[in-house]
């Protein structure tokens, strides 16, 4: 008896708590933008072969859609129509769902909080229109909140984690190959890797800006986060923990009172972890520690088991990774260890971010094709010419 009171006391707080945070997510400067979109078609469960798991978060479940039935006799739904006779491409499903995760082991709380978040990463995936964003396809219902609510985006091929992985066992065959006659074939291997690592990163770093220049902060950037579509481009996904930086929560010096904490121990900015005010750089921070595992292709403090430890060494004790010598390049070197310092204002904006990686892609690698290039041309103007020499022979 007494439990079940308990029980009602906490879902009566949480569907405030929910109403409020919807609210306030509606308000966001971004909603005023004439990107947000309107016309989403909805589905039923029905109408949907549903498909293997892809992934399981800390609230969510993603499976992909085999095919799609169209119900709807509305002429407004020629969207639907033609996603069902699109959802495949060349074999592979194009589209995905997500849907919160029943919570056997969760607590009430937990329930309540998984849905607001679900709810949350729907309003905003609504209004997020950019390249390197996964797009929201449909829904599911008009309730949000409902605890049976769910809705479809574009399909990933893989995550950003799995990605790495791939990465470092293709480094490590060229590194078993090496020498002899292998030696000029891995360099150009681990040059091609290097290149298209910092276009990852530049692609992540460049959504992030988009985010940002809408006063808006993903919360929770990290390998898993991020994905490759069909196409290999990248997206990032995951909006449960975004937030709109909306004037009311000024603190001062540009922070802001979002004193909750949230993210994942070791990508959080260490005044996240302490509860104190914050802003968008909290992001930059997360976005280091990523581009390093990305970079490096190791997990960040494998040595340390426990949040405490991590929490000790690294957001009180300023621990950081270790950058190897002359890895990528030097300027990249710079960005990134002011991106992690302890103190976000010390830290670059992502629009720094993007021109410091822009640069650097350009000077390393343009300027290395056109140089191959002038030599290709050179030699084939000079078997032009043995050629024009020939014929005068
Ligand atoms: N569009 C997608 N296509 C394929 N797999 C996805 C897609 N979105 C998410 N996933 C997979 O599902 C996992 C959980 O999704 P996510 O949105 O991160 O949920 P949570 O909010 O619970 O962390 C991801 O880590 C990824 O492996
Ligand atoms: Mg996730």
């Amino acid at each position: 008896m007494v439990a079940n009171n308990k029980t009602k006391v906490r879902a009566r707080i949480t569907a405030k708590d929910a109403s409020k945070i919807l609210n306030e997510v509606g308000n966001a400067p971004i909603f005023k933008e004439e990107t947000t979109r309107k016309n989403l078609p909805f589905f039923t469960k029905d109408e949907l072969l549903i498909g293997d798991i892809l992934g399981v978060g800390s609230s969510g479940v993603v499976k992909e859609i085999k095919n799609i039935e169209n119900h709807s006799k509305k002429s407004i739904d020629d969207t639907k129509e033609l996603m069902s006779r699109n959802c495949l491409r060349h074999g592979n499903c194009r589209y995905a769902m997500k849907y919160l995760r029943n919570g056997d082991n969760l607590s009430e709380r937990e329930i309540a909080r998984g849905r607001i978040d679900f709810a949350v990463e729907v309003k905003y995936l609504k209004a997020l229109t950019h390249p390197s964003i996964i797009k929201l396809r449909g829904l599911g219902g008009k309730d949000l909140l409902h605890p049976n609510f769910f809705f479809l985006m574009d399909r990933l091929q893989c995550t950003l984690e799995e990605r790495i992985q791939e990465w470092k066992t293709s480094s490590e065959k060229t590194k078993e190959s090496r020498g002899g006659l292998f030696r000029k074939s891995s360099v150009r291997k681990n040059n091609i890797l290097l290149r298209k690592k910092l276009e990852v990163a530049y692609d992540v770093a460049s959504a992030c800006e988009y985010l940002h220049s809408h006063k808006l902060i993903h919360r929770d950037i990290k390998p898993e986060n991020v994905g490759f579509d069909i196409r290999d481009d990248v997206k990032i996904f995951d909006f449960g923990l975004a937030k709109s930086l909306h004037p009311d929560l000024h603190a001062r010096n540009g922070l802001y009172n979002l004193t909750v904490i949230t993210g994942s121990l070791p990508y959080m900015a260490p005044e996240v972890a302490k509860k104190q005010p914050y802003n968008e750089k909290c992001d930059v921070f997360s976005y280091a520690m990523m581009f390093w595992e990305m970079m490096v292709m190791k997990e960040l403090f494998p040595y340390f088991k426990t949040r405490h430890e991590i929490y000790q060494k690294v957001i009180l004790g300023g621990l950081r990774p270790r950058i190897p010598l002359r890895a990528w390049p030097s300027t990249v070197d710079t960005m990134i260890s002011k991106a992690w310092k302890p103190s976000s204002k010390n830290r670059p904006t992502m629009n720094q971010i993007c021109n410091t990686l822009r640069t650097a892609l350009k000077n390393e690698f343009d300027e290395a094709d056109n140089r191959n290039k002038l030599l290709r041309n050179r030699s084939s103007q000079s078997l032009e010419c043995l050629i024009a020499q020939e014929i005068e022979l």
